[in-house]
């Protein structure tokens, strides 16, 4: 299968009027057009077809012939297909430390998605490389945060006198622009394990925290786990003058929210928390902090993924949970913890589609490309970014 045709095509209607006939991609993914954004292309080369009975083999096969020279990472959001060839599976804190933990390897295959490449590029050494089996494998959250954007916002503190005060805390799910943003004003990164003491460290330094992209974990980390009240933060929205906020609101303010959310946590509501406990009434609700406070607040729990993961597997036999986290992770530790009963709090099915992008085909096609020695879907951070990026990621390595 060619490059063009091995992509999704769909014939645009507009297309037609002029040109008839014409196949676009599906998936119009910035074509390299917008450094700043998380999109990328579709893969070139022969991509194996999904359904082809050999892929196992052809990735087992890959994977031995490229032994030590290959270290592969998988997110805990990852298919089964593609988890079962991870050397480490973990959240993007583990797998952040991971990837800096293996000089060795000359390739990092990340199966995860592009913010999480970008990371382990910074964090690994210029000899080695670190591939992403599909481009198209963004993060929709990521994409809420642009540079300019977030320069904009800077610069509005700035006129108010205000961001000497203001200390940039980016979650790790955002480009590598945002993280050398966040690391130039000295910042730093945090992740959904890490949040609390990302806070504490950041309001020693300062008065204020601008906290970036996902303001569902800033609030969840402030109220939650600082004490602070709701009225203490604010959010900022990039698509209204001035993040459609007062100065005075800005003053007052300790937390001011980056206005972005997961597309995938965002969906469960306090009605499914709710609707989860009418239906098995001993059941323990746990929930991602990317959730919103109304579903935290519901929740019994809530954790990183690390955590939920941690927490059902000390559960007794027996115990019944309802988990607010992406479906494939569900689904594997209800076929894990089979003595205890685990379901999704959504009923409707959703799984991340960013992270899903990394199928079977991709990670064969990618690793017999690397044993071939032909290096495709490199992820690469420009040294200059790369430098203060990694400023802010070492910041939250180095975190109490
Ligand atoms: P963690 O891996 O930090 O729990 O984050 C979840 C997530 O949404 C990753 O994209
Ligand atoms: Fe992004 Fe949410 Fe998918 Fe994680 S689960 S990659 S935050 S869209």
């Amino acid at each position: 299968m060619s490059s063009s045709s091995s992509q999704l095509t769909v014939t645009d209607p507009a297309a037609r009027v002029g040109e008839r006939g014409r196949q676009l991609p599906l998936l119009v993914l910035g074509a390299e057009s917008d450094r700043h954004s998380e999109r990328g292309v579709s893969c070139p080369g022969e991509l194996p077809l999904p359904s082809d009975p050999s892929l196992v083999r052809r990735a087992d096969r890959a994977r031995a012939e490229l032994g030590d020279r290959a270290f592969i990472l998988g997110h805990h959001y990852q298919r089964d297909e593609v988890i079962r060839f991870a050397d480490v599976t973990g959240d993007s804190f583990k797998l952040a430390r991971e990837a800096a933990a293996r000089p060795g390897a000359e390739y990092v295959v990340f199966c995860g998605v592009h913010f999480m490449a970008e990371s382990a590029d910074i964090l690994t050494s210029p000899a080695q490389r670190v591939i992403l089996p599909d481009l198209a494998a963004g993060c929709s959250m990521a994409d809420m945060a642009t540079y300019s954007q977030v320069e904009e916002c800077w610069e509005n503190l700035e006129d108010l006198g205000l961001a000497e005060t203001v200390v940039p805390v980016t979650y790790m799910n955002s480009s590598a622009d945002i993280k050398a943003f966040t690391g130039r004003h000295g910042g730093t990164v945090c992740t959904s394990s890490n949040a609390k003491r990302a806070l504490e460290w950041a309001l020693g330094k300062g008065s204020k925290v601008l906290f970036l992209p996902d303001q569902h974990l800033g609030r969840n980390t402030a109220v939650l786990e600082l004490g602070m009240s709701l009225g203490d933060c604010v959010v900022w929205d990039p698509h209204r003058p001035n993040g459609g906020l007062e100065p005075g609101a800005l003053r007052a303010a300790t937390m001011i929210l980056w206005r972005g959310h997961c597309s995938v946590h965002g969906r469960f509501t306090a009605a499914n928390v709710a609707a989860a406990r009418r239906r098995m009434p001993d059941v323990s609700v746990i929930v991602h902090p990317e959730c919103v406070h109304e579903v935290v607040t519901a929740a019994d729990q809530v954790g990183s993924t690390e955590k939920i993961i941690a927490t059902i597997e000390k559960a007794p036999a027996g115990s019944a949970w309802a988990v607010g986290t992406e479906l494939n992770l569900v689904q594997r530790l209800a076929q894990t913890y089979q003595d205890k009963t685990i379901v999704f709090l959504d009923k409707t099915v959703c799984y991340c589609s960013t992270m899903n992008r990394i199928d079977l085909p991709h990670l064969v096609w990618a690793m017999e490309s690397l044993a071939t020695g032909q290096v495709v879907n490199q992820i690469t951070v420009d040294p200059q970014t790369a430098i203060e990026a990694r400023a802010a990621l070492d910041q939250m390595l180095a975190l109490p």
